[in-house]
C-alpha cells in the first residue's frame, strides 16, 4: 500500500530477524532456549513459527534499527517506547517474541512472553503476554494469529480449530493438526469471523479446559451459530487443562486424538455447559435443567440429532420420551412465533 506501511512491515520483518537470531544464535537467548526446551518446543518448530527473543537490555533493537531506518516512524511503530523527553527504548524487554503475521505472512506485531523467572516474582506486576500496540499495520481485532501458515490446510479440511493461545496454536500444528489459528487474546471478533468464512464451513473451538476457557466458548458458540452459517464443534478438555498443557501431560498423540474425536455437538456442548449450574440430584434442580436443555435443543435443526437427544435425555432423567417431545415441540413453536 503506501510507503509508511511498507516501512513499517520492513521494520517488523528486520526485527523478527534480530529477535530470531538472538535465541536461536547467541548467549543472551541460552535461558530463553532453555526455557523453550523445558516446555518440549522442539527446534524446527522454533524455525516455523520464526520465535525470537528480546533480550535484557532497553536499547538493543533501537541500536539495530538506527541502522537501517531513521527515526521518523519508531514511535507508529510499536516497537519502542517514546520518552518525555522524545527519546525512544525498547517496547519488548526479556521477553520470548512470537512475531504476529498477516494473512500474506508478513511481520506486522509481536507478542512477547514473560520469562519464568520474573512470572516468579510476585511484586512484578507485568502481564503474562505484552502485545504490540494498535498501529497502521497492527490491528488486533483484524488479525488471525498463524492464519497465514494455517490456511491451505483449512481449506482442505474445511475446517479450523480455533484456540486462546499461542502456544495452543503451536502444540496443535505439532500434534499433525495444522489447521490452527488463534485470536489475540481477545474474544472473537466478526472481522475475524468474516475471515475463517472464507476459507472453511466449520469451526471447532478448543479453549482452555479452566472457568474462563468454558464461559468463553459458550460466548463464541453463541456469536458463531446466531452471526454465521459455519457449522460449530466444542473440544472440552479434562482438569482444567489447556490444550498445550494437556499435550505435556498426555502426549502428541493424545492431543491429536482429542481434537479429531471429541468434538461435542453445540447442543453436546450446551447440555454439558448448563449442567455445571445445577444439582442434578435435586428434583427441583432437574426439572429447571431439562427445561432449558430442551430451549437449546430447540434451536438444532438435526431431526437426528433432536431424536437421539430426547432417547438420552428420557434414560438419564426417567422422564418419558413423549413428555420430553410434548415440551420440546412447545419450544419449537414458541421459536417459530418469534420468528415473525
Ligand atoms: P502459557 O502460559 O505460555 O502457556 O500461555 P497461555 O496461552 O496458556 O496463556 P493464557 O491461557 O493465560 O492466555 C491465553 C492467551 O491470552 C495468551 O496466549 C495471550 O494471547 C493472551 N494473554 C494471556 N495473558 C495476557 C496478558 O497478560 N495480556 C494480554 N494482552 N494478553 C494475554
Ligand atoms: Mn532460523
Ligand atoms: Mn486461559
Ligand atoms: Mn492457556
Ligand atoms: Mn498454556
Amino acid at each position: 500500500k503506501n510507503q509508511t506501511h511498507q516501512t513499517l512491515i520492513t521494520m517488523h520483518e528486520h526485527a523478527k530477524k534480530f529477535f530470531h537470531h538472538i535465541l536461536v544464535n547467541t548467549e543472551a537467548g541460552k535461558e530463553a532456549m532453555a526455557y523453550l526446551e523445558s516446555r518440549d518446543i522442539p527446534k524446527d518448530v522454533i524455525e516455523e513459527f520464526e520465535i525470537g527473543f528480546a533480550p535484557d537490555n532497553r536499547q538493543i533493537l533501537l541500536k539495530v534499527m538506527e541502522k537501517e531506518f531513521d527515526d521518523t516512524l519508531y514511535g507508529q511503530s510499536g516497537l519502542f517506547i517514546e520518552r518525555d523527553d522524545g527519546s525512544y527504548t525498547d517496547r519488548f524487554v526479556n521477553r520470548i517474541m512470537f512475531p504476529i503475521k498477516d494473512a500474506q505472512g508478513k511481520t506486522i506485531g509481536f507478542s512477547g512472553r514473560m520469562m519464568p523467572s520474573e512470572q516468579a516474582q510476585q511484586d512484578v506486576k507485568q502481564p503474562k503476554y505484552l502485545n504490540s500496540p494498535e498501529t497502521e499495520i497492527f490491528n488486533k481485532r483484524d488479525v488471525i494469529y498463524n492464519f497465514h501458515l494455517a490456511r491451505p490446510h483449512i481449506r482442505k479440511s474445511n475446517d479450523v480449530f480455533l484456540f486462546e493461545g499461542f502456544m495452543d496454536v503451536i502444540a496443535s500444528h505439532m500434534s499433525g493438526v495444522k489447521n490452527a489459528v488463534a485470536t489475540m487474546g481477545t474474544s472473537l471478533t466478526e472481522q475475524q469471523i468474516s475471515r475463517l468464512e472464507r476459507v472453511c464451513q466449520d469451526v471447532t473451538i478448543v479453549y482452555d479446559g479452566d472457568a474462563a476457557g468454558i464461559n468463553a466458548t459458550n460466548r463464541a458458540v453463541e456469536l458463531l451459530t446466531d452471526n454465521t452459517t459455519l457449522g460449530v464443534q466444542v473440544v472440552m478438555l479434562p482438569n482444567r487443562l489447556d490444550p498445550d498443557e494437556y499435550r505435556k501431560t498426555y502426549g502428541l498423540e493424545a492431543l491429536e486424538n482429542e481434537l479429531k474425536h471429541h468434538q461435542l455437538t453445540v447442543f453436546q456442548f450446551k447440555k454439558q455447559f448448563l449442567s455445571q449450574e445445577f444439582n442434578l440430584d435435586n428434583e427441583s434442580d432437574v426439572l429447571t435443567y431439562l427445561d432449558l436443555v430442551l430451549q437449546e435443543l430447540a434451536k438444532i435443526p438435526s431431526v437426528i440429532e433432536k431424536d437421539f437427544a430426547l432417547t438420552q435425555l428420557s434414560e438419564e432423567y426417567h422422564v418419558s420420551k413423549d413428555t420430553l417431545q410434548i415440551q420440546l415441540n412447545s419450544f419449537i413453536q414458541s421459536n417459530k412465533a418469534h420468528q415473525f
